[in-house]
């Protein structure tokens, strides 16, 4: 076990948080029952990759959590650098070899009142750290993921990385309770979003690359960007367009990425195979290119 800890079903989460510039034991860190965060999903959110010890695309996650926060109009309540700091430090507490670091800010806590206060609360910031199973990861990839599609019932700006989630939540429930790993959200024109919680990709019949071009339907993914950079490198043409899940069932190749998975294979679509039903060799070069590059970029943190 790589990451030196027993391994139960729901995975163990770190021993420490941090909440509000303090360092607490997991378990008895908390919130206040006002917080905007809880009452109103009036919060953003991002999740860290954490691969071989060290955080992947951290710059490009921190870049579009100060996109979130500029987009509803919420200061920051730490500048980037310390922000660094302290991931470092709750990947280096929690012993995190392979796994994540989710970070969450709020408004803050006040008396609830659906307007944003004119004197602002002091905004709540957590992080917290969670170990992932390499071979459980190792296993999807190698044998393939299964999605099936689901309406897309989210609001109307989910470029903002928001943790208003309800409709993620339902149609990843779905998705589980139909033994998927995974919902592509179908718009009002038949088009697929992205998945619940994770960027849809096709090869088409020409083996180019396709994902949903960005606008406020989709969250921009930092994989997604990152990956489209890699793959131009390699000369995989990218063709940033929609497509509709019959198209994903004639398709060579579709595959899932996220900041806690890279690329994964989907090999099924509602059921039916895609491509010869095997996980394609190009969702499996794209991730040994990113996962190179990611490396390469996070250096020796
Ligand atoms: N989800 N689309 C949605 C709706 C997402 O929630 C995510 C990330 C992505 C992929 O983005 P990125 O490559 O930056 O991880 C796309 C995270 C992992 C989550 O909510 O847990």
């Amino acid at each position: 076990m790589r990451n030196g800890a027993a391994w139960t079903d729901r995975g163990p989460v770190g021993r420490v948080a941090f909440v509000n510039g303090r360092y607490l034991r997991h378990d008895l860190a908390g919130v206040h029952i006002e917080d905007r965060g809880l009452q109103f999903a009036d919060a953003v959110y991002e999740v860290f990759g954490v691969f071989d010890g060290r955080i992947f695309d951290e710059e490009e996650h921190l870049d579009r959590l100060e996109r979130s926060v500029r987009e509803i109009a919420m200061p920051m309540p730490m500048a980037r650098e310390p922000l660094k700091l302290v991931l470092r430090e709750l990947a280096r507490r929690n012993h995190i070899v392979d796994g994540l670091i989710y970070l969450q800010m709020t408004r803050g806590a006040t008396r609830r009142d659906h307007a944003v206060p004119s004197s602002s609360p002091r905004a709540t910031l957590i992080l917290t750290a969670r170990l992932t199973d390499p071979d459980s990861v190792e296993q999807k990839r190698a044998g393939g993921v299964a999605v099936v599609t689901h309406a897309d019932q989210r609001w109307a700006r989910c470029d903002i990385k928001s943790t208003g989630l309800l409709a993620n939540v339902l149609a990843k429930t779905a998705a589980r309770e139909a033994g998927a790993y995974e919902a592509w959200l179908i718009d009002r024109d038949g088009h697929v979003t992205e998945g619940s919680s994770t960027t849809a990709w096709i090869v088409d019949r020409d083996g180019h690359l396709v994902t949903r071009d960005l606008d406020n339907a989709v969250l921009p993914g930092v994989t997604r960007q990152v990956l489209t950079e890699v793959a131009a490198d390699a000369q995989i043409r990218i063709v940033e367009r929609r497509f509709t899940s019959d198209e994903a069932l004639q398709a060579r190749e579709a595959f899932l990425t996220a900041a806690t998975v890279g690329a994964l294979p989907i090999v099924q679509l509602d059921g039916k195979p895609i491509g010869d039903g095997r996980p394609g060799p190009i969702a499996r070069r794209l991730q040994d290119l990113y996962r190179h590059a990611a490396t390469l970029k996070a250096g020796g943190q």
